[in-house]
C-alpha cells in the first residue's frame, strides 16, 4: 500500500527550481511566539536632524564577512529620501548614503556614496559593501530602472568598483570615482525576467558579496524568482498559486574577481509560499550556513498567513539542503499590536550571538493594514513612518532554533570588542538568587 503525501507529491516539491525550498507545509506553521516575536518600538527620544528617511542597511565588510574597521571607524550604507517626501513615494528616489561611527551608537552621514548621476538606474536600491585587502571598496546595488525615459521597475545587480577610504581624527569619507558596471540582468532561465513575471512583484536585486570560508570561493547572492512554467504542475497546478514564486538566487566569480560573475542555480526557492525572499545574507557558525531574509505578509501566497519578519534556513553547506529555522522559517517578527512597526533585517554575529537591525517603518497603524497607509492623509503618514535606524534586537542561535534574547538601542551596532549588558531576564535571574 503506498502512503499518499499531499505536500510532497501535490505541492511544491522542495526545490522546484533549486536543491531546496521552503514548502507550503513548513511555512504552515509560522506562528508568533515568545521566542520570534520583538517588543514593541517606540520612535527614539531624540529627534533625527539629517532631513533624511533611511531604510535598508548594510555593513561595510571585508572579504571573509567581518565587519570593517578602519582606523577605529566603521561604515553603514543606507538607502535614504529626503525626509519631507512621502514615505511611500521613497523607493522611486532611493539615494545610497554612508554613515560613520566609532562607539556604533552615532552615526554621522558622510553624504552621498557616487557622484550624481554616475550610477545605473534611475535609483538605487539594496546591496552590500566590500572593503578588501587592498583598500578597494565595492558597491554592490540594486539598479532600479533606468536613467532615461519614465519611471520602470526593471532591476538588475551592479557595482560601483575603485572606490577607497580616507581616515582622519575626526571622520572618514568614501571617495571614487566609481567605475559603474552591470554585473547581471535575469536570464530567464534560472532567474525569471520583468517580462516572464506573472506575479504581482518582479524582483531581481539586493546583491550580497559572500565569501565561502569552507570552499574560499567567492559568491554573490541576490533576491529573484523561479520562472514556472504555465503547465508546471506544481502548487497543485494553481496558476494563481504558482505566481508566488521568490527565490535566493547564487552567482560565483570563478577568478575571485568581485566584477566578474557567472549564474549558479538558487539556494532555495518558495514556489507556491512566497514572492520575494529579500535581502539574503549569510552567517557561517559551527560549520552551519545561516540563511536570513525578509519578508512581507502581503506577498505570502494567499493561502498562507506569514508576517512582515526575519525568516531563516540552515544547511550543512553554501548549497544545502536548507531546512527551516525554528521548523517554519519564522525568526523574527513585530509584536501583534504594531505588526509592521520594522522591517528590512540583517543578521550579522556578535560573539556568541546573533545581533539583528532593521529599520523603524510604520507605527501606530491602530489596526489599519499596510496597503491603506498610502490612502491616509500625508501628515498622517508621516506621523507613522519611522525612517530610522531600529533598536537592534539580540538573538540566541542553537542549532536550528533561535530565540530573542532582548534589544539594544535606536541604531546600536555594537562593536566588535563590546561587551553587551545583561539581558532583562539574566537580571531577573540573578536578583532571584
Ligand atoms: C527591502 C527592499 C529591497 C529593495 C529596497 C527598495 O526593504 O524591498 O529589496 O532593495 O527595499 O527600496
Amino acid at each position: 500500500m503506498s502512503h499518499h503525501k499531499p505536500d510532497q507529491e501535490t505541492e511544491h516539491a522542495p526545490g522546484y527550481g533549486a536543491p531546496s525550498g521552503w514548502s507550503p507545509k513548513q511555512a504552515r506553521r509560522i506562528e508568533r511566539t515568545p521566542e520570534t516575536t520583538a517588543p514593541i518600538v517606540y520612535p527614539a527620544d531624540e529627534d533625527d536632524a539629517s532631513g533624511l528617511h533611511i531604510w535598508d542597511t548594510w555593513f561595510l565588510r571585508t572579504r571573509d564577512g567581518s565587519i570593517a574597521t578602519i582606523d577605529g571607524w566603521r561604515v553603514i550604507f543606507s538607502l535614504t529620501a529626503p525626509a519631507d517626501l512621502l514615505p511611500g513615494k521613497r523607493h522611486d528616489v532611493a539615494t545610497i548614503r554612508y554613515f560613520y561611527s566609532r562607539d556604533g551608537q552615532e552615526w554621522h552621514c558622510g553624504g552621498t556614496v557616487f557622484e550624481e548621476g554616475k550610477a545605473f538606474g534611475s535609483r538605487q536600491w539594496a546591496g552590500s559593501a566590500l572593503y578588501d585587502a587592498d583598500g578597494t571598496v565595492y558597491c554592490f546595488y540594486t539598479a532600479a530602472g533606468s536613467r532615461e525615459g519614465p519611471l520602470s521597475y526593471h532591476q538588475r545587480l551592479a557595482v560601483g568598483a575603485g572606490g577607497s577610504v580616507e581616515t582622519d581624527e575626526t571622520g572618514l569619507e568614501i571617495l571614487g570615482p566609481f567605475d559603474h558596471q552591470i554585473m547581471l540582468e535575469a536570464d530567464g532561465d534560472r532567474y525569471e525576467t520583468e517580462a516572464q513575471s506573472r506575479g504581482m512583484i518582479y524582483t531581481f536585486r539586493d546583491p550580497w558579496f559572500f565569501e565561502d570560508p569552507k570552499t574560499g570561493a567567492t559568491h554573490l547572492l541576490f533576491e529573484a524568482n523561479t520562472p514556472v512554467p504555465e503547465d508546471a504542475d506544481c502548487c497543485n497546478g494553481d496558476p494563481t498559486r504558482q505566481e508566488f514564486n521568490g527565490s535566493i538566487g547564487l552567482a560565483t566569480s570563478p577568478t575571485g574577481d568581485p566584477t566578474r560573475w557567472q549564474f549558479e542555480g538558487p539556494l532555495i526557492d518558495a514556489v507556491c509560499v512566497n514572492q520575494e525572499l529579500e535581502r539574503p545574507h549569510l552567517i557561517v557558525r559551527d560549520g552551519r550556513y545561516y540563511l536570513f531574509i525578509s519578508s512581507h505578509r502581503h506577498t505570502f501566497e494567499p493561502g498562507l498567513e506569514g508576517f512582515d519578519a526575519l525568516y531563516g534556513f540552515v544547511g550543512k553547506s553554501l548549497r544545502g539542503p536548507y531546512r527551516p529555522l525554528n521548523d517554519s522559517g519564522l525568526v523574527l517578527t513585530n509584536p501583534t499590536a504594531a505588526p509592521y512597526q520594522t522591517y528590512s533585517w540583517l543578521a550579522y554575529p556578535h560573539r556568541e550571538e546573533i545581533l539583528v537591525s532593521s529599520f523603524l517603518n510604520y507605527y501606530n497603524l491602530e489596526g489599519l493594514g499596510i496597503d491603506d497607509v498610502g490612502n491616509l492623509p500625508p501628515e498622517a503618514q508621516f506621523e507613522r513612518f519611522g525612517g530610522t535606524l531600529a533598536p537592534t534586537v539580540r538573538l540566541t542561535l542553537d542549532g536550528d532554533r533561535t530565540e530573542v534574547r532582548g534589544t539594544l538601542g535606536h541604531g546600536h551596532l555594537p562593536t566588535p570588542d563590546e561587551d553587551l549588558p545583561p539581558t532583562l531576564r539574566e537580571r531577573l535571574r540573578e536578583s532571584d538568587v
